[in-house]
């Protein structure tokens, strides 16, 4: 896995020094789609309460630019995380001086929060064949689990109808990770697709934990059981 994230972190460090902070400095072909992305990621969040986020795969942290212009009065402590140090490099350039906002170079979320997106992140996967790229994704799904408070959304492409093999890229139909998310990881998940781009989105909650049912031969049973 070590050599596939070498290679990961090649590609989209290449990206963001072509390009710079732009849409296509992160492989997206637009604001417009990469916005539309985010709207439907952020329904994991309550808006209504401060929260704090993990962007697993931040870019140059184009979620903080949305955040200020669709959710200006909200409060988000936010965190945003990449494995390419160029990456981060443009996102402090780009957001000196931000209050309550952090990044930090890793391929794993590192700290918890109370949500964590992840927008584009599983997309290319660089000739690696499908079973490693999806080995490599169940840990990652894994890490935003195990640093999610309530929950996460993720995004993933949708094949082509045609099924012609592209090496470069990562396409899935949403049961496979649906069936991930619900049995390996035991959450709830919500699919959202039809927006408009070929992809889904998930938003993944953990379940609420029951109450262990009380013991038999507890104090509390036994002071309250007739005698
Ligand atoms: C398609 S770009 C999207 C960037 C940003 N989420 C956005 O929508 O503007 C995917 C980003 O995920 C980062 N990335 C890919 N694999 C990663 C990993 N294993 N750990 C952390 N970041 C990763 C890439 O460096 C890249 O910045």
């Amino acid at each position: 896995m070590r050599r596939l994230r070498a290679r990961v972190r090649e590609y989209y460090s290449g990206t963001i020094e072509r390009h710079g902070p732009t849409p296509r400095g992160v492989d997206w072909p637009n604001a417009v789609s990469q916005y539309l992305r985010f709207v439907q990621l952020l329904k994991v969040c309550d808006f209504r309460t401060p929260f704090s986020l993990n962007d697993f795969g931040c870019g140059y942290g184009a979620l903080l630019e949305f955040l200020a212009m669709r959710h200006a009065e909200a409060e988000v402590a936010y965190r945003g995380i990449d494995i390419s140090a160029a990456m981060i490099a443009a996102a402090r350039a780009r957001w000196t001086g931000r209050r309550r906002a952090e990044f930090v170079v890793g391929s794993t979320c590192g700290r918890m929060a109370d949500y964590a997106l992840a927008s584009g992140t599983f997309n290319v996967r660089l000739g690696h064949p499908p079973t490693d790229w999806e080995n490599y994704v169940e840990t990652m799904l894994s890490d935003l689990k195990a640093c999610s408070r309530v929950g996460f959304a993720v995004n993933f492409m949708l094949p082509h109808d045609d099924k012609a093999a592209e090496d470069e890229l990562y396409r899935s139909p949403p049961e496979r990770w649906i069936a991930f998310c619900r049995q390996e990881l035991d959450c709830s998940v919500r699919l959202l697709k039809g927006y408009g781009l070929r992809e889904f989105t998930l938003l993944i909650r953990r379940k609420p934990r029951t109450a262990a049912p009380r013991q038999a031969g507890s104090r509390k049973a036994a002071r309250r059981s007739p005698r």
